[in-house]
């Protein structure tokens, strides 16, 4: 057993499973950094970070966390080089075609938030056969966020509501309804919100459902997270007093 296995074990052995986060999402930064201090192209960090997606969810169906999000490509991401919005979306696919079986045997419920319809055609079909071939599984919900901004987001929930109060003549205008017309309808909000690489920015993810997410924010760069990685952060959210503006 590798000294490795042992402290991975010793974070998770701290972790008491009454006070898990429902709900973990994760900004996944760093690929590009990854890559470059190994003299390697971008596309070779983001696909070792394939490697890291792995991890996060593994760790998260061991601990019964419920719902992880991953911020995978954002409305923003369309101002990269063409070539490597190209692969990106080659490594998505390749991903959903590998994993799909996985995911089903794995009871994960695939989910997608973002504007879908302007992915191309073919990102968009595989995105759907595995969206079916899950949406039966009542095990965690893996939602990849694609095509997404918590602006865009919003504008998209208030054109909704503005629509459903011209047809119905009215629409309440509070922060319930604004929620349930998010894409993330039905979901808790995110209690731990992950971001490798450093950063310490929002980056435009999940800006409304995060009013009171605890951060944890790592050095470690995405392709080198690993479970142990998560279960630290789990570690560290249950010694937090949330608050919510109170007094505790
Ligand atoms: C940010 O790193 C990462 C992305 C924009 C893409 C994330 C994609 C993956 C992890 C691979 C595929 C994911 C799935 C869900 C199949 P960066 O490129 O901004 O890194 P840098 O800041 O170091 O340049």
């Amino acid at each position: 057993m590798t000294t490795d296995v042992v402290s991975e074990r010793a974070v998770l052995a701290q972790i008491k499973r009454n006070r898990l986060p429902r709900h973990i999402a994760i900004i996944m930064d760093g690929n590009g950094r990854w890559a470059q201090k190994r003299k390697l192209p971008r596309i070779a960090g983001h696909r070792a970070g394939m490697r890291a997606v792995r991890q996060a969810l593994e760790g998260c169906s061991q601990l019964g966390v419920p719902f992880l999000t991953l911020y995978a490509f954002s409305v923003e991401n369309w101002k990269r080089p063409q070539r490597e919005i190209s692969l990106l979306m080659s490594l998505l696919r390749e991903y959903l075609k590998k994993e799909r079986a996985e995911l089903k045997r794995r009871d994960i419920q695939l989910r997608v938030i973002g504007r879908v319809h302007e992915l191309p055609h073919a990102v968009q079909k595989d995105l759907e056969t595995a969206l079916t071939a899950t949406r039966d599984n009542s095990g965690l919900t893996l939602t990849l966020a694609l095509n997404y901004g918590a602006r865009t987001e919003l504008v998209d929930a208030f054109r909704k509501m503005a629509e459903e109060g011209v047809r119905n003549g009215s629409v309440g205008w509070d922060e319930a309804s604004i929620s349930r017309n998010l894409y993330t309808e039905g979901m808790p909000d995110p209690d731990l919100l992950i971001r490798t690489s450093g950063e310490m920015r929002l980056s435009n993810f999940l800006l409304w459902q995060a009013a009171y997410a605890e951060l944890w924010i790592t050095e470690v760069l995405w392709p080198d997270f690993t479970r142990k990685d998560l279960f630290r952060a789990v570690s560290d959210f249950q010694k937090r007093e949330r608050r919510y503006g109170g007094l505790g």
